[in-house]
Parts: structure tokens; sequence; C-alpha cells
């Protein structure tokens, strides 16, 4: 068993195994060596050999005890024939929305225009860079998907104002979301993802009563489907207010907090495995403050299952020596 389902599944509290959202990404110079390449994201996603190649970077630098499979959670509205694109220093920006195109997309044209993803998750799970580490596969949540979808570019944390006017596309999309997701999370678990982590990145721009239909139920299907093909589900509902409610309904096998929770608070009200909290703007400052701080939550979470990450993805402007600093301080703990 990796260090991580040690801790998920023996609920194991001595170890702290460590990895962290966005560990492949802009901080690494080879990434970036990479990037100038490839002009077009998307494609970068869709070319195993790279892809594969980018998600093994972080794991040949530093003692982390997961590799994710550099991919996107926007790789599903592509999937479903809506354009995406990434523009630099603004994000993605998405096409119109065909929801007749949609409803007509079957699961192999799907799996076909996305098939690349699963080579890549077999590549790297098949490399000795992740011998007794895990292959963590994701997909975004419905919700988060959805904003992107209708919202067409990043909320920034508000929605349009029509946002919800139409009521029938909405609920149609949520009932497609969860098939094709399904068949991702599926496909992703088949080519050797170990565990796979549910992205609620926008699940706190909706308002208490409108969550159980946009979050609670549309996830909780997703993650008694992970269950049911007998691997662990990690959820991050980012900026959710009731934590614990979400736990209680939701039931993923680990949680994921964001920095604005209060560890303590958590510590006290969750009792299944958590994952994360420090927040990422700490790797900004200098060692000795990341060395407080990443106590801080080894200390409150020492007797508790505990997978060591941030409380977001990891900033691009960090500095890869902080990111080994913050390793090294885990493993030594
Ligand atoms: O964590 C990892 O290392 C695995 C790869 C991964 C990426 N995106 C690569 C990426 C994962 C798990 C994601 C998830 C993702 N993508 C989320 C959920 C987590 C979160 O950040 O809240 C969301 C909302 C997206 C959508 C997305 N992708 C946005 C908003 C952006 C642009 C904003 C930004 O950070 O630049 C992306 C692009 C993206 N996805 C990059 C990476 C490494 C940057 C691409 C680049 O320009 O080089």
């Amino acid at each position: 068993m990796t260090p991580i389902e040690e801790v998920i599944i023996n609920k194991k509290t001595n170890i702290n195994p460590i990895w962290i959202m966005r560990q492949a990404g802009r901080y690494l110079p080879e990434f970036r060596e990479i990037r100038k390449k490839n002009n077009n994201f998307i494609k970068l996603c869709l070319n195993h050999n790279l892809s594969s190649e980018i998600t093994l970077q972080p794991l040949k630098r530093f003692d982390l005890d997961a590799a994710i499979i550099f991919s996107d959670i926007l790789m599903i509205p592509y999937g479903l024939n809506q354009k995406v694109e990434f523009k630099k220093n603004f994000g993605p920006i998405l096409g119109e929305l065909n929801l007749n195109e949609i409803s007509k997309l079957d699961e192999i044209d799907f799996v076909k225009k996305i098939y690349p993803v699963y080579k890549a998750i077999k590549l790297v799970n098949n490399n000795n860079l992740t011998n007794n580490k895990s292959t963590i596969g994701f997909v975004g949540a419905p919700w988060t998907l959805l904003v992107y979808m209708i919202n067409k570019q990043s909320p920034k944390f508000k929605l349009k104002d029509n946002f919800f006017k139409d009521d029938f596309l909405i609920n149609r999309l949520l009932i497609i979301l969860e098939k094709f997701l399904k068949v991702h999370i599926k496909n992703q678990v088949e080519n050797g993802a170990e565990i796979i982590q549910i992205f609620d990145s926008w699940a706190g721009l909706l308002t208490y009563k409108d969550i159980p239909n946009y979050i609670y139920i549309p996830t909780l299907n997703l993650v008694e489907f992970t269950k049911s093909l007998n691997v662990p589900v990690i959820c991050f509902p980012r900026g959710i207010k009731d934590y614990k409610e979400y736990c209680e309904i939701v039931k993923p096998d680990v949680i994921c907090i964001d920095y604005d929770v209060d560890p303590k608070q958590i510590r006290k009200e969750i009792k299944i495995p958590i994952q994360g909290g420090m927040d990422p703007k700490i790797l900004l400052t200098d060692k000795e403050n990341l060395e407080k701080e990443a106590r801080k939550y080894l200390d409150i979470f020492k007797d508790h299952p505990y997978i060591f990450n941030l409380g977001h993805g990891v900033l691009p402007e960090t500095d890869p020596n902080m990111m080994e600093h913050l390793v090294k301080i885990v493993k030594d703990y």
C-alpha cells in the first residue's frame, strides 16, 4: 500500500504523505520550457508523451507521494465539443454551447476525443518514478464545470446576472455532465488512476438553498460511482461554508480543505481523513515562516489521518526551492 493509501484506508496518523495541487505547472522552469514550444494548452494535454513527462517533472525533483495527471477539468467541455481556449494572463475562454449537439454525443466519440489523457495515465503509472506512490486522476465537479460552460470564462468571484435564467439548459447539462464524468472516471481508473479527486473550485459561489441541487446530489452520485470501482475519492469543495454537512451528505473518503478553513475547528468537527489547507501564498514568504505555518498544520493534525497539501494550487511565482523545503519539513516532521 502507498503512504497515501495507508492514511486513507488504514487511517494511519504516524505518517505525513504530501502532494501538491498544481505540482506540475508554471512554477517549474522545465514546464515553462515545454509550454513555450506548445502554445495550445489543450493540445499539450492531448500529447500523451509530453503530458506524462510533465506529470513526472515534480517527482524528479521532490519526494512527493503522488503523481497527479497533467490534464485539466476543462477537457470535459472540450470532449463534449464546446470550444475551449486558454488565453495568456486571462484564463480559459469557452465557445458557444449547443445543447442539441451535446445531447446527441455518444460515449465512444467522447472517449476518442480525449483518449491521450488515459494513455498518459498508463505511462505515468508504469514509470518507476511512481513506485510506492499514488497515481491520482481527477474530474471537475458538475457544478464547477457548469459554471465554466455557461459563464464561458472564470467567474472571478461572481456569476453572470442571468446565470440561472435557463432552467432547462442547466438541468439537462447536469444530467449530461454526470454521465460523461462517470465515463471519464471509469477510463482513468481502468488506465491506472488509483485515487480520484473531485475539484469543485466554485462551490463557494452558491447560496445555501442551492447547494443540495447543484452540489450535494450530483457530487454524491460521482462519489458513489467512484467508490463502486473500489477507488478512494477526495473532494475539494473550495469555499463552501459548511464542510461538516458536506462530508455527512457527500461522504468522500477524504476531504480537502481550502485556506480559509480554520484547521483547529475542522479537526474537531470532521472524523474522516483530511487533506490540504495551507495558504499557497506562504510559499512566497521565507523559509522560517514556511516552517512555522507547515508545522502548524502538522501539529493540529498530529493524531488525525492527514495528507499534506495546500489550500489551493501552487502559485506560478513560487520558487521551486521553497517547494523543496516544504517537502523536507513535512518528511522530517
Ligand atoms: O494539479 C495538477 O498539477 C494537475 C493538473 C491540473 C491543471 N488544472 C493543470 C493546469 C489540474 C488538477 C487542474 C484543475 C483545474 N483546472 C481546476 C480546479 C482546481 C483549481 O485550480 O481551482 C480549474 C478551475 C481549472 C481550470 C483552469 N485551467 C483555469 C482557470 C486555468 C487558467 C488559470 C491559471 O491558473 O492559469 C487553467 C490552466 C491550467 N491548468 C494550467 C495548468 C498547469 C496553466 C496553464 C498554462 O498557462 O501554462
